[in-house]
């Protein structure tokens, strides 16, 4: 799985489709985060998200981590043109999750934005268990991801958009998943419970706010 030859297209390709819908599910819960010392945003991306959390979030070290190097690229670069003060916090990080270790421990804010879809069952349950294993004891977890959920056409059309994505994203970028996976269970199991929990699109993404118990 590789999203270098797709990333200079992601952003347009999303708001194409979805217009702003995915970067106001990421953010929905940025005004409620407590204070952060230390984040790991997981399979950011681009950096779309980046700059709206540093407006936001005064945390003292921020963990940039993508297996992608020309999404890292231009998460670097979307950085160096926002002005910022102390965007020298953040450390990026060249890191394929499924196989490699998080870069650090005791993290108190995990993020993962339509990252965790990219993973099978199977490999969610390691992924999951990886970063868990990282983090503090009471630290917070930004999700935002889609879902297959709600009355029939919503499941529905929920059903047929994540088939289109994952066969475009199979092709552009290796993804070998074909189903959703909702990590709901493994981060409830991981004493990462709900405290804020909204619908985007008609019920086709879903952010939350969790903490860990
Ligand atoms: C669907 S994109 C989402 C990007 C961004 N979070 C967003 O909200 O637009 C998935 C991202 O996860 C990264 N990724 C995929 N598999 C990964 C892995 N095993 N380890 C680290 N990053 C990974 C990709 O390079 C890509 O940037």
């Amino acid at each position: 799985m590789n999203f270098n030859r797709v990333a200079p297209w992601f952003e347009r390709l999303e708001k194409m489709v979805f217009r702003d819908q995915m970067q106001i599910c990421r953010t929905a819960f940025l005004s409620d985060l407590p204070a952060i010392k230390k984040a790991a945003l997981i399979g950011e991306g681009n950096g779309t998200f980046l700059v709206q959390f540093l407006e936001h979030c005064n945390c003292e070290e921020v963990h940039y981590i993508d297996s992608s190097k020309t999404m890292l690229d231009l998460a670097q670069k979307r950085l160096q043109k926002s002005v910022i003060p102390g965007s020298t916090r953040i450390e990026f990080y060249s890191l394929d999750l499924s196989l490699d270790a998080m870069p650090d421990q005791n993290y108190d804010l995990i993020v993962t934005n339509f990252f965790l879809d990219v993973f099978s069952a199977a490999m969610l349950k390691n992924v999951i268990t990886k970063i868990t294993s990282a983090c503090s004891r009471d630290a917070h977890w930004l999700y935002a991801d889609f879902q297959i959920t709600g009355n029939r056409f919503q499941r529905w059309r929920a059903f047929a958009w994540v088939k289109t994505m994952y066969l475009f994203f199979r092709f552009t970028a290796g993804i070998q998943t074909t189903s959703l996976a909702d990590p709901s269970t493994l981060l409830d199991r991981n004493g990462f419970q709900v405290k804020w929990s909204t619908e985007f699109d008609n019920g086709l993404m879903r952010s939350e706010l969790r903490q860990r118990k």
